[in-house]
């Protein structure tokens, strides 16, 4: 137990709940504000069956102000954030603008803002890849320009970035590092936690899964007339585990102040690049799972290709993406299973 108290915003989602779980083992002790409007309480029991630990939970709004004050009154000894609780459909933010700028912006502002008044000045942001757009040169580093948003969600993101820089800028003592996520898929071994899409999933991997279940008819591949290999699309998919204990790294960093600078961005990847059609043969593969599935027209405001040098995070971080594609995606039908209850 080494007694410091790590606030997760967003904590029962899905790249918070495996953070919370890599953070209790690793000894922190965990307070989760979350509103529950994407996810569950019941993920409070499932992280307390796989550490044995249950961390503190506050449901509310971090939009709402004065709760947030309120609750930095009552939990006096937050050590560092991680801010999670964001919206993070691209879709319905093209659909719903001023909902994902209220939210996602507003959230982030009124967390700076307490902590700031309450001294608490080590903050872990959840970044994403999307800042990149499509890079000029792959693998794309931390150093790459921002590229104009595709959509509102991305936005925020970069402007939250900006936002962060800003805020660090002008308080010497606060510290915070930005992680860049490239393309976060599976679960937990334990198939307790894992990603719990509501309604049609957008991304990749749970699509996959839920058409393996029969939950959807067919995946659809977006293009396969990119210039890439065979085709389809190329993505940097991260074991959710993995990136979770990059948060663990990023913390330690802060509090051992061993930060080279006020703000710093990792980009969390493998640096290695696969195709939509090497990630469907390679599910196929390792579950035995035949995926119904056809090629359509390419998705609007996707990139051609996209991963990450990881160079940066393994040399200053010291963190490295482990766990290979093959159990990946077993651990993502695992979990599927799990939910849908199908047996072997
Ligand atoms: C998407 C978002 C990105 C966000 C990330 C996090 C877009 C354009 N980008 O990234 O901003 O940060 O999710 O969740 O939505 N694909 C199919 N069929 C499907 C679903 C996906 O072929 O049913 C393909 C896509 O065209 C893409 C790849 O699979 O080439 C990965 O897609 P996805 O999982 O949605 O992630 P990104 O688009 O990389």
């Amino acid at each position: 137990m080494n007694n410091r108290l790590i606030l997760v915003t967003g904590g029962t989602g899905y790249i918070g709940s495996h953070t919370t779980v890599e953070l209790l083992n690793s000894g922190f002790d965990v307070v989760i504000i979350d509103n529950l409007s994407n996810s569950d309480k019941e993920i409070l029991d499932r992280i307390e069956k796989i550490t044995g630990k249950r961390p503190y939970f506050e449901q509310f709004d971090i939009c709402d102000e004065e709760k947030l004050e309120k609750f930095f009154n009552i939990y006096k000894k937050v050590d560092a954030v991680i801010h999670f609780a964001a919206f993070k459909a691209v879709g319905e933010s093209v659909e719903k603008p001023l909902m994902y700028y209220q939210n996602n912006l507003v959230g982030l502002m009124n967390l700076l803002n307490r902590m700031i008044q309450f001294n608490v000045s080590n903050l872990v942001f959840s970044s994403s890849a999307t800042v990149y757009g499509q890079p000029d040169k792959l693998p794309v580093n931390e150093q790459a320009p921002f590229k104009p948003a595709d959509s509102p969600y991305g936005n925020t993101k970069q402007i939250a970035e900006e936002i962060i820089r800003d805020v660090v800028k002008s308080n010497p003592e606060f510290f915070a590092i930005s992680l860049r996520y490239f393309n976060p898929i599976g679960a937990h071994p334990s198939a307790l936690i894992g990603e719990l899409p509501r309604g049609v999933p957008n991304n990749l991997v749970p699509f996959i899964t839920q058409t393996a279940a029969g939950v959807r008819d067919e995946l659809k591949v977006f293009g396969d007339d990119y210039n890439t290999p065979d085709g389809s699309a190329i993505r940097d998919y991260i074991n959710v585990v993995d990136l979770a204990k990059a948060h663990v790294v990023s913390i330690l960093r802060m509090i051992e102040k061993n930060s080279k600078h006020n703000l710093e961005v990792f980009n969390l990847g493998t640096g290695k690049g696969s195709s939509v059609l090497e990630i469907v043969n390679t599910f196929e593969n390792v579950t035995g799972q035949k995926l119904n599935y056809s090629i359509v027209n390419r998705r609007e405001g996707d990139v051609e290709s996209v991963y990450a040098e990881i160079r940066y995070a393994n040399e200053e971080l010291g963190w490295k993406a482990k766990e290979g594609l093959d159990k990946t995606l077993l651990s993502a039908w695992n979990w599927e299973k799990r939910i849908r209850n199908i047996k072997d």
